[in-house]
C-alpha cells in the first residue's frame, strides 16, 4: 500500500527532548500532540516507570504497543514515543506506515546532564542500574542507535543544553518543519521503506549521516571500505557516471591502485590525477591545472570527483567540485586521521594564497564520505599522531566516553600496529560527533564554533611558522594547552581537567608547548585570523568534559600570559 503520511513521530533516548519538541511542532502545525508515556499512564493507571517496576518490561512493552496503535490511529498528530518503542520491529513498521519518523540524535553526555537537572520527574527504572545512569545511557545508546538510525530524518540538537532552552528548541522545530514541507510530507509508506524499517539493522549501516540545509549524506567507516566503492556508487544512485579521482601521489600505492582496480572490474570509467604531497599543493596554480585536466578529459556536469588522500586532497578536490562547471558531485575518501575526523566532513573546502592559508574557499557538501581504516596503515607516524589532536578535541568538547577510550587505549593507539577494530571504534565515534555538530550548524553560525577549540592560538602558530614546521594537529595541541591555561585563569576549568588534557596530549606524543616561537608574532597573527570579530579573538574553552563555551571578551593580558607560557 502506498500513501502519504499524516503524522510525525519522534524517536530517541530518554531526555532527548521528544515531548518538548513534539509539543512545539504540533502547536506550529496546528496538529494534536500525543505523548505515548502520558497515554500509557491514562490507560493503565500507572506511569511507564511504575509499570516496568511492577509488571516487568515484557508486559509493559506489550501494553506500550497497544497505546502506540491508538496514537497512530489519529491523523494529523505529532507523537512522542518512549525510548524503547522503536526496538520492536512491529512498532517500527507501524510507525512508518502512517508517520514520518524523526530521530532526535543527542550526545549521551548532554542527555546525562539533563537527567541530573531533572529533579522532578519520576526515576526511570531502566536507567537506574548499579553501574549508574551515565553508563546505562551509553549502553542503551549503543544498543538502540542502529535502529534509531533507520529514521527518515535525523535531527541533532546538541545546543539543547537545557531541555527548556526555547530558542534552540524553536530552531530544531523549524528544521523539522522545513523538512516536512519540502519533502517529508511526500514520504511514502512504500513496502520498500516499511521492510527497511522492519528489518534488523545491517552491519554496513553508516557511522553517521550529515544533514545540511539542502543535503544529507552518509559517512561509512570501516576496514576494506575502498573495495566497496562500486557498491556505494549504486547505493548513492551514481551509476553510469564518469569518475575523476584526485589523489595524493603518496597514497596511490597501494590505495589508489586498489581503488582504480575495483572500479575497472566494475566497469566504471575514470581517470586519475596525482597531486604532489604537501600543503604547497593547495594553490591556485594547482587548481588551474586540475581544471585543465578535467576539461581535456571531458568532465561533464554529471561527472563525479573522488578525493583520495589526506586533508590537503579533501580541500583541493572539494574546492574543484564546488567550482568546476558550477559544481560536481564529490565523494570523499580520506586517508589520514585528520582527513577522516575533520577535513572530509562538513563541507569546508579551500586553498591557500601566498598571503595566508585557507583564504579562498567554498562550502561544498560531499555525496558521501568513505573512511577506510586500512589506509591509515601506511600513514607516516607523525601525521597519524597529529590527527589525534582533533579526536582528543572531540572528546574534550563533546563526549566523556570518547575521552575515556582515548585514555584507556593510549598505549595501544600509539603503538606500531593498533588493532583495526579499535581504530574503527574511535574513528566512528569521533566522526559521529563532528557530524552532529555540522548537522546542527552547517554554516558555522553558532554551535559549530566549538570545533575551533585550540584553533585560535593554534592557527596563529601555524601562520608564524609559515606552515612549515608545525603540522595542524600539533599546533592545535599547543593551542588547546594555551586555551586551558586561560580557562584556568578565568576560573572556569578545574585543575584536574586541565591536567587530564595535558597528560593525554603528552601521552599521544603531541606537543604542549612551542618553545622559541615569538609570542608577539603569535598575538599579531591571531588578530588577522578569520575567527576575529570586531577585533576581538574568540576563544573556545572546555569547562567540563563534554561542555564547551565560546568567549569573545578574554582580557588581552590573559591571552598574552598564556601565549608567553606555551612559548617558553
Ligand atoms: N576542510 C576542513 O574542514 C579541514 C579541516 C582540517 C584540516 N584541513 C586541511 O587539511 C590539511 C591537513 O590534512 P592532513 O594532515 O591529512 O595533511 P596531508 O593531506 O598533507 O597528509 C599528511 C601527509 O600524509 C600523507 N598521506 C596521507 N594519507 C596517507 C596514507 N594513507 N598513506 C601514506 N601517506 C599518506 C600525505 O601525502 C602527506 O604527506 C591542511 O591543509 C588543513 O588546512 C581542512
Ligand atoms: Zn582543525
Amino acid at each position: 500500500m502506498k500513501s502519504n503520511l499524516t503524522q510525525i513521530s519522534l524517536i530517541g533516548l530518554s531526555y532527548s527532548g521528544k515531548s518538548t519538541l513534539g509539543q512545539v511542532v504540533a502547536d506550529r502545525l496546528g496538529w494534536k500532540f500525543n505523548d505515548t508515556d502520558v497515554m500509557y499512564a491514562k490507560k493503565f493507571g500507572k506511569s511507564p516507570a511504575r509499570a516496568i517496576k511492577e509488571d516487568g518490561e515484557l508486559v509493559f512493552r506489550d501494553n506500550e504497543s497497544i497505546v502506540l496503535a491508538e496514537a497512530l490511529a489519529e491523523d494529523w498528530s505529532v507523537i512522542a514515543t518512549g525510548g524503547g518503542t522503536f526496538e520492536r520491529s512491529t512498532n517500527r513498521r507501524a510507525l512508518g506506515n502512517t508517520s514520518l519518523i524523526v530521530y532526535l540524535d543527542i550526545p549521551v553526555d548532554i542527555l546525562y546532564k539533563r537527567y541530573l537537572n531533572d529533579q522532578e520527574s519520576e526515576i526511570r527504572p531502566l536507567l537506574e542500574t548499579q553501574e549508574g545512569v551515565l553508563h546505562t545511557l551509553r549502553e542503551l545508546n549503543r544498543e538502540r542507535r542502529p535502529h534509531y538510525q533507520l529514521a527518515d530524518l535525523w535531527l541533532s540538537s546538541i545546543a539543547l543544553e537545557d531541555i527548556e532552552q526555547t530558542e534552540a528548541m524553536n530552531q530544531t522545530a523549524t528544521r523539522l518543519l522545513d523538512y516536512w514541507v519540502q519533502e517529508g510530507f511526500r514520504t511514502e509508506a512504500s513496502e520498500q521503506r516499511l521492510t527497511r524499517l522492519e528489518t534488523e539493522v545491517a552491519p554496513s549501516h553508516p557511522a553517521a549521516l550529515v544533514r545540511t540545509a539542502d543535503s544529507v549524506y552518509p559517512v561509512w567507516v570501516g576496514v576494506n571500505q575502498i573495495e566497496r566503492l562500486p557498491d556505494r556508487l549504486i547505493q548513492l544512485n551514481l551509476t553510469n557516471r564518469k569518475l575523476f579521482i584526485i589523489a595524493d601521489e603518496s597514497v596511490m600505492e597501494p590505495h589508489g591502485t586498489l581503488l582504480a582496480g575495483k572500479l575497472q572490474a566494475a566497469q566504471v570509467s575514470g581517470a586519475t590525477y596525482l597531486i604532489p604531497s604537501g600543503e604547497s599543493s593547495k594553490s591556485s596554480a594547482m587548481i588551474e591545472e586540475i581544471y585543465s585536466w578535467l576539461a581535456t578529459h571531458k568532465a561533464e556536469r554529471t561527472s563525479v570527483i573522488v578525493a583520495l588522500g589526506g586533508g590537503v586532497v579533501c580541500d583541493i578536490a572539494g574546492y574543484i567540485a564546488a567550482t568546476y562547471l558550477r559544481g560536481l558531485a564529490i565523494i570523499m575518501v580520506p586517508t589520514s586521521v585528520l582527513g577522516m575526523n575533520d577535513a572530509s566532513i562538513g563541507g569546508k573546502t579551500g586553498i591557500d594564497l601566498p598571503i595566508g592559508k585557507n583564504l579562498v574557499g567554498a562550502f561544498k557538501q560531499p555525496r558521501a564520505v568513505i573512511a577506510d581504516i586500512n589506509t591509515l596503515r601506511t600513514l607516516p607516524k607523525r601525521s597519524y599522531i597529529e590527527g589525534f589532536a582533533e579526536i582528543i578535541k572531540h572528546g574534550l568538547i563533546l563526549d566523556s566516553e570518547l575521552l575515556e577510550w582515548l585514555e584507556t587505549y593510549r598505549v595501544e593507539l600509539t603503538s606500531e600496529l593498533p588493532a583495526s577494530a579499535l581504530l574503527q571504534q574511535i574513528t566512528t565515534r569521533s566522526i559521529y560527533l563532528k557530524s552532529l555538530v555540522v548537522s546542527t550548524d552547517p554554516l558555522e553560525q553558532g554551535i559549530r564554533m566549538i570545533l575551533n577549540y585550540g584553533h585560535t592560538i593554534g592557527h596563529a602558530i601555524e601562520t608564524v611558522t609559515e606552515y612549515q614546521q608545525w603540522m595542524h594537529g600539533e599546533a592545535i595541541s599547543v593551542g588547546m594547552t594555551a586555551a586551558g591555561r586561560i580557562a584556568r585563569e578565568l576560573g572556569i576549568m578545574e585543575l584536574n581537567l586541565f591536567e587530564r588534557q595535558t597528560d593525554l596530549l603528552r601521552d599521544f606524543g603531541l606537543p604542549i608547548s612551542a618553545p622559541g616561537l615569538n609570542p608577539d608574532a603569535i598575538i599579531e597573527a591571531m588578530s588577522r585570523d578569520k575567527k576575529v570579530v570586531d577585533s576581538k579573538a574568540r576563544f573556545v574553552f572546555v569547562t567540563e568534559v563534554g561542555q564547551a563555551v565560546v568567549h569573545a571578551d578574554v582580557p588581552d593580558s590573559l591571552i598574552r600570559d598564556a601565549v608567553q607560557r606555551v612559548t617558553r
